[in-house]
């Protein structure tokens, strides 16, 4: 069951830091406040002191399942839960932003190390405009920006955790075509025009494999990994 054991820090560097492979597939770290919060590609990830959910979820995935599918995996469960909570639509940006109306209010770094895999989950809660970063590629929101309430974090982290334990359970039996339903349906860069590295043209879909198809001038390529760009 993800979600026990639970280590809080009131404040740490980085939950990340804070599981290892001692700890039993599902123990979870969270805290109020991370000094040195980790982003995907060495980026940071900020948050003024108690506005946000900041959650790592140590897991043993099976050798015959991609662990980078998890990133997905995690951010169809913030999807879920930011829907939950708000009544709007979330959206997936491949491979691990989760959007409301345009803006960025979650975030997903699954991190392979020692045999396990540590996926953390930051979701943006309670930040006022001013409290969040302004000078990142996607503009930043937060639950709070969107419908003007202050959220119950608790509550959040616990509707998160139900949904990525259901999640996880199906994509460790079935792979991404499990829970492919939650996640195709929710593809926030389809019909857009995009750039990943060198490969330029409109996405298509996320594939059943978690890549990126992009459909270009000569065919559609998969992409596996990299940063986009999008187009408005
Ligand atoms: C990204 O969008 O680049 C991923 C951001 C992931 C942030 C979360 S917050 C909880 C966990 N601890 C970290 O240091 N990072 C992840």
């Amino acid at each position: 069951m993800i979600g026990s054991p639970r280590r809080h820090e009131p404040e740490c560097e980085s939950t990340q830091l804070l599981l290892g492979p001692g700890d039993p597939e599902g123990a979870i770290a969270t805290t109020d406040h991370q000094t040195a919060g980790r982003g995907r590609r060495g980026r940071g990830w900020v948050e003024a002191p108690g506005t946000s959910v900041l959650v790592s979820v140590l897991l043993r995935p099976p050798s015959e399942r991609p662990a980078p599918q998890l990133s997905l995996v995690g951010g169809v469960a913030a999807a879920i839960a930011v829907e939950d909570a708000l009544g709007l639509a979330a959206q997936i940006k491949w491979p691990n932003d989760v959007m409301v109306a345009r803006r960025k209010v979650a975030g997903v770094l699954a991190e392979a190390r020692d045999g396990v895999v540590v996926l953390g989950i930051g979701i943006n809660v309670n930040q006022t405009r001013d409290q969040l970063p302004a000078d990142t590629r996607v503009a930043a929101g937060s639950l709070r920006t969107i419908d003007g309430r202050v959220h119950d974090r608790e509550r959040l982290l616990d509707s998160l955790l139900g949904t990525l334990d259901g999640l996880y359970a199906r994509w460790r039996a079935g792979g991404l075509d499990a829970v492919y339903e939650d996640l195709g349906a929710r593809d926030f860069l389809r019909g857009r025009r995009v750039s990943v590295d060198e490969v330029a043209g409109t996405a298509q879909m996320i594939d059943r494999e978690g890549r990126l198809l992009i459909s270009t001038g000569s065919g559609v390529v998969a992409v596996e990994s990299g940063e986009v760009v999008f187009e408005r």
